[in-house]
């Protein structure tokens, strides 16, 4: 499948992936022809089954695994297997699904990794992201091992904004959180949208990401199936059949 072209008088893709390929161990592909579009200050929902692929996509977008035929580009120009510490400079920022903090460093500490290469003052960034996640800014010296499940969430988000990115990668950020923390972690990522950053979510709660996102693509068996906008998407019956289930009807 590769990427349909842009309507005329869409916003510029910023971000392009074509026909990806794309596995960790040799000979056996994950990633059998992904493709995908985001235009520059859109949020895009991926959704999919478990083992569908869709760590491993965000993955080869970042330079993680080795892409083995297909193309990234980023506002024109091709990234594919670009080192994940340069896709960091070009403005590339990710937030993997686990292991996300050093939780033996404060929240401050955290914050200061994700800012070791940026040219920006530390301070200004910082006091930013604390207009955002208030309680990093109360807590800043607390161990990042001793927060519960969603401030640590936070703290990956902010750690990944610390560099002021163009786009903003996010795996399954609300995985694992009570609903109330999940609900959080949705509204702050439309946020940091709103704020001009372009983000693609991966997410297990298909039902809320799809009603956040501009558009989502499902993907399957390593496949982007189809894309669609977020609500349409949500009444559409093969979606409510397979990640919906009946909250969806
Ligand atoms: N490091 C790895 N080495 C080899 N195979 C891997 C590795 N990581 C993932 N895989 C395999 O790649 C396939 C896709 O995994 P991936 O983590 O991308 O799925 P996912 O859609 O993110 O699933 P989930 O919803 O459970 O997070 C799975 O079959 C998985 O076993
Ligand atoms: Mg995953």
């Amino acid at each position: 499948m590769t990427a349909a072209p842009e309507p005329a008088g869409a916003p510029a893709p910023v971000l392009v992936a074509d026909d990806l390929i794309a596995g960790y161990l040799p000979g056996v592909d994950i990633l059998n022809g992904c493709s995908m579009s985001v235009a520059e200050g859109e949020l895009i929902g991926i959704i999919g089954p478990n083992g569908a692929g869709k760590s491993t996509f965000l993955k080869a977008l970042f330079g993680l695994v080795p892409v083995r035929s297909g193309s990234v580009t980023l506002g024109g120009e091709d990234i594919t297997n670009r080192r994940a510490d340069q896709l960091v400079r070009m403005g590339v920022g990710f937030v993997p699904q686990t292991n996300n903090v050093f939780p033996s460093l404060t929240i401050m500490e955290n914050l200061e990794m994700g800012a070791f290469q940026h040219h920006k003052s530390y301070h200004e960034q910082f006091d930013k992201i604390v207009e955002l996640f208030p309680v990093l800014g109360e807590r800043r010296h607390q161990r990042t091992g001793s927060l519960s499940g969603g401030e640590r969430q936070m703290v990956a988000m902010a750690r990944a904004l610390m560099m002021d990115p163009k786009v903003l990668l996010l795996d399954e950020p609300s995985a694992g959180l009570s609903p109330a923390r999940q609900d959080e972690t949705f509204v702050r990522t439309r946020e940091i949208n709103k704020t001009g950053v372009t983000v693609i979510m991966v997410e297990q709660n298909a039902r809320r990401c799809l009603q956040i996102c501009d558009r989502g693509y499902v993907l399957d068996q390593g496949t982007s199936a189809y894309t669609a906008t977020g609500k349409e998407l949500l009444k559409d019956p093969k979606v409510i059949e397979l990640y919906l289930g009946t909250l969806g009807a």
